[in-house]
């Protein structure tokens, strides 16, 4: 069969057999980023108001891919597969480097991979819900038999650096899964949720695009009402999954939120009856790095050995749209 022609493979479950990181060599603490940047803000009000200590941001030469590319390769190592095995690389990013070609194609050819197809989603902080759904639904329906699916942000470059309320609260870094078929009834992806409401879209958006009216590119949050739909659609998120799987609060082992604030984590984890120990938190140390929050902090949670195989994960996003989501994965 020629390299570039389609593949069709074995309609099946999805696995998730690889995780992968990679963050910014530069962090920066709370007080070391009012002193950097001059903001009238202070490590006390960043701490309590949403847990965050520090955050990563990219310097020199670190970039979107670069960061995508490393977690990938990680992704790929823990897997033991090579970038020859893979049919397809996904990224969700808010902050590709180009406006074209896409993140995922230069991962690609990063990677060394010399087949297979590779495109962008966007969809915010809910990214990587959104990317997860379609690898999924593209394994069970034949069309890629293993994908890298990859949450990579460069926030740094959109943040207004005078508006404390924004700036404070984001971070940069990469995060990637590898997907394969195969899986049995009852293992690997056992359900994806999406939803957005574009009504939603000036809560929080970027003006930034080509030809933009404001020719400025800028985050602008509502902060307070983000929160309130976060806090709502969220749990309505939850619920959606635990009913669509016949589950209790109680039935999940783990939870992989999206890093936006400890307030909204510990709301969910109680709603969960979870323990704090069961709930995976980065973002006191990665701040909000966007489409990247779930699957950094699900490497860090594989790799230290907290999640282990056969265990239920239930993951959940909302971010700029408003989208949002769940995925609930037996590992
Ligand atoms: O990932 C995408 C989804 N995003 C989210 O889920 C984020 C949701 N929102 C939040 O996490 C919270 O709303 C924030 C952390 C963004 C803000 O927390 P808050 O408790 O809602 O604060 P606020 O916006 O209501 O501001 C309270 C006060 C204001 O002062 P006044 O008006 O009460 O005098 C702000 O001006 O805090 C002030 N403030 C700050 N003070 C010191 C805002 N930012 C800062 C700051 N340092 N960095």
């Amino acid at each position: 069969m020629a390299q570039d022609q389609a593949v069709q493979h074995s309609v099946g479950g999805t696995r998730l057999t690889g995780v992968g990181g990679a963050l910014p060599k530069r962090a920066f603490s709370n007080d070391e980023l009012a002193a950097e940047f001059n903001l009238d803000t202070s490590d006390d009000w960043i701490r309590s108001r949403t847990g965050i200590c520090q955050r990563h941001i990219v310097s020199g030469d670190e970039t979107a891919v670069s960061l995508a590319h490393a977690a990938a390769q990680r992704a790929l190592d823990y897997s033991g597969r090579t970038a020859d095995e893979v049919d397809a690389v996904i990224v969700a990013t808010s902050t590709p480097d180009q406006v074209f070609p896409s993140v995922a194609v230069r991962v690609q050819a990063a990677l060394g991979m010399k087949r297979g197809f590779g495109f962008d989603v966007s969809a915010a902080c809910s990214g990587f819900v959104y990317a997860l759904t379609v690898a999924d639904s593209m394994i069970r329906s034949g069309q890629a038999g293993r994908i890298l699916v990859v949450g990579v942000e460069v926030f740094s470059r959109l943040l207004d650096w005078e508006d404390r309320s924004t700036c404070v609260l984001f971070g940069d870094g990469a995060g990637a899964v590898l997907l394969e078929g195969g899986a049995k009834a009852g293992e690997g992806i056992l359900s994806t949720h999406l939803h957005a409401d574009g009504r939603l879209g000036d809560l929080l958006y970027v003006d930034g695009a080509v030809g933009c009216a404001s020719g400025k590119v800028a985050l602008k949050m509502h902060g307070r009402e983000v929160f309130r739909h976060a806090v709502v659609n969220l749990a309505a998120a939850v619920d959606e999954a635990l009913e669509a799987n016949g589950l209790q609060g109680t039935d999940i082992q783990w939870m992989v939120p999206h890093q936006a604030n400890l307030r909204i984590i510990d709301g969910m984890a109680k709603k969960l009856s979870l323990p704090s120990d069961r709930v995976v938190v980065t973002v006191d140390r990665h701040a909000n790095t966007s489409a990247a929050s779930i699957p950094l902090a699900l490497d860090e949670a594989v790799r230290d050995g907290r999640i282990k195989k056969g265990e239920l994960v239930l993951m959940e996003a909302l971010g700029g749209g408003l989208t949002w989501g769940s995925a609930l994965i037996r590992m």
